[in-house]
């Protein structure tokens, strides 16, 4: 069955369509699926935008690759179906008018069920008035036969009390299992591959405690600077950009109990939000201090024209889980910008009984996708040396026509689908600001601990 008609008839509705992650991720994947034929026959998308859009402008300037006549073709079929809406998004009327769109559009596919999904990808201080005046126009619960749903971009809130008021704003119109809060490092196939792994090898899986494990990294260094991004970043930095999500929900993958089904979405749940609901916290600063490493490349604060900027584009923070599985293990989670180069990764460190072994294995989530796994071995020859080697699984070598997919492809695919289990829930939200308040607090008031470092440096300590 061409898989485009298992999903229903669809109305997306962009908001902040010529935004950068509009532009640059949703919007390409869109294409993609498009041309794969998975998007469903009957789809329509609504681009939201202050200013009046010019459909030919605003698809050329998207740059959208076709490397023949057919992918030209499908590219103009794609463009047919774009419709653009000025759309001012404190006005309520707006969202009224909008709403008697969406029913025109659906009247037109004669269809009993289709789903209407809403992309918020919005600053967060817009947040709260776009979501309620979603519910005030009634578009939370629209006419029977639309499924109303929001995708909602990270970042979801600014620190703890300001996730919590999001939250409790979304919550008044909207029920959790229509929220898909998006980590797109969850959609990885790499990140996805961290439970299949764990579930179908069982030579790994007694040694999955701290009995067997002495330390877990997870790194996400990019050899990208800001891009650009000044205002955005100088609000936001390394902590609440990579750490808050990506890493904090790679973590959780790594350590979670398995449920018995991996296709069980709310044990899934439960099983990332038990992880990131035991994280030890800091008692005091001396224990933060000595736990977390903050930094900013050498040229950000010329970049950003703040020549005082406190922002850090490098983070490194130690944690650890207070259960019986793995307590006393550290997992440092670091991540920074402007480094040598792009790598995301997860190293862990198996105990040995000899101090000079090395047992190690490592997720590469990217670039150069793959599973390492490190093992100490007798040197060949007469003697008694060991030497560490490498046993390597790469993706493009084991899987012919390997291609990375787009993380977002998975991300509207899924959410088109109703499978929530990869977008972060409301506890899961709550529990990494808890995490990581203690944190900005002690760098809000400190002053000395930012180490500046040159630009394509390697990963800071610890
Ligand atoms: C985004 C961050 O969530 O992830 C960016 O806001 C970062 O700052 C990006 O560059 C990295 O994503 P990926 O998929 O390229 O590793």
């Amino acid at each position: 069955m061409n898989p485009s008609n298992e999903i229903d008839p669809t109305i997306l509705v962009i908001f902040g369509i010529s935004g950068s992650l509009a532009t640059k991720k949703l919007i390409p994947s869109l294409f993609q699926l498009y041309k794969k034929q998975l998007l469903p026959e009957k789809i329509v998308i609504i681009g939201l935008s202050r200013q009046k859009i010019d459909l030919n402008q605003f698809v050329n300037g998207l740059n959208l690759q076709t490397k023949d006549n057919i992918e030209a073709e499908y590219l103009n079929k794609f463009k047919t179906i774009f419709t653009f809406i000025d759309f001012e998004p404190s006005n309520v009327e707006d969202f009224h008018s909008l709403s008697n769109s969406i029913n025109q559009i659906n009247q037109n596919f004669q269809s009993k069920n289709t789903n209407l999904l809403f992309y918020l990808s919005i600053p967060p201080n817009i947040f709260s008035t776009v979501v309620k005046n979603l519910g005030l126009s009634g578009l939370n619960k629209p006419d029977k036969g639309l499924e109303s749903k929001i995708l909602v971009e990270k970042p979801f809130g600014y620190d703890l009390i300001s996730a919590k008021k999001l939250i409790e704003d979304t919550k008044m119109y909207f029920k959790e299992d229509q929220i898909y809060r998006i980590d797109h490092y969850l959609a990885k196939d790499t990140a996805q591959n961290i439970l299949t792994f764990r579930r179908f090898n069982p030579l790994f899986q007694t040694a999955w405690n701290n009995q067997h494990i002495k330390k877990i990294k997870i790194l996400a260094l990019e050899s990208i600077g800001i891009e650009g991004r000044a205002k955005f970043y100088e609000s936001i930095g390394a902590l609440r950009d990579l750490i808050q999500s990506h890493l904090l929900q790679l973590m959780a993958l790594t350590t979670m109990t398995l449920p018995k089904e991996l296709s069980n979405k709310d044990a899934i749940h439960l099983a990332r939000h038990d992880i990131l609901s035991n994280i030890k916290s800091f008692k005091d600063y001396d224990e933060v201090s000595k736990n977390v490493i903050r930094g900013q490349y050498a040229s950000y604060r010329e970049e950003v024209g703040n020549p005082n900027s406190m922002t850090e584009t490098y983070a490194s923070i130690t944690i650890e889980i207070e259960n019986s599985i793995w307590k006393g293990i550290p997992i440092t989670l670091s991540t920074g910008k402007a480094m040598k180069e792009k790598r995301t990764e997860i190293v862990i460190d198996f105990s040995a009984s000899h101090e000079e072994a090395v047992n190690q294995l490592t997720f590469r989530i990217q670039p150069n996708e793959g599973i390492d796994i490190c093992l100490t071995v007798k040197q060949p020859g007469l003697d008694r040396k060991t030497e560490v080697v490498t046993m390597d699984f790469s993706y493009k070598q084991s899987f012919d026509n390997y291609n990375i997919q787009e993380s977002y492809e998975k991300v509207i695919i899924d959410a088109l689908r109703e499978d929530n289990t990869l977008f972060a829930t409301s506890d899961e939200i709550i529990d990494t600001w808890n995490i990581l308040q203690p944190i900005m607090d002690y760098w809000s008031q400190s002053q000395n601990d930012l180490i500046i470092y040159a630009n394509g440096s390697e990963e800071i300590g610890p």
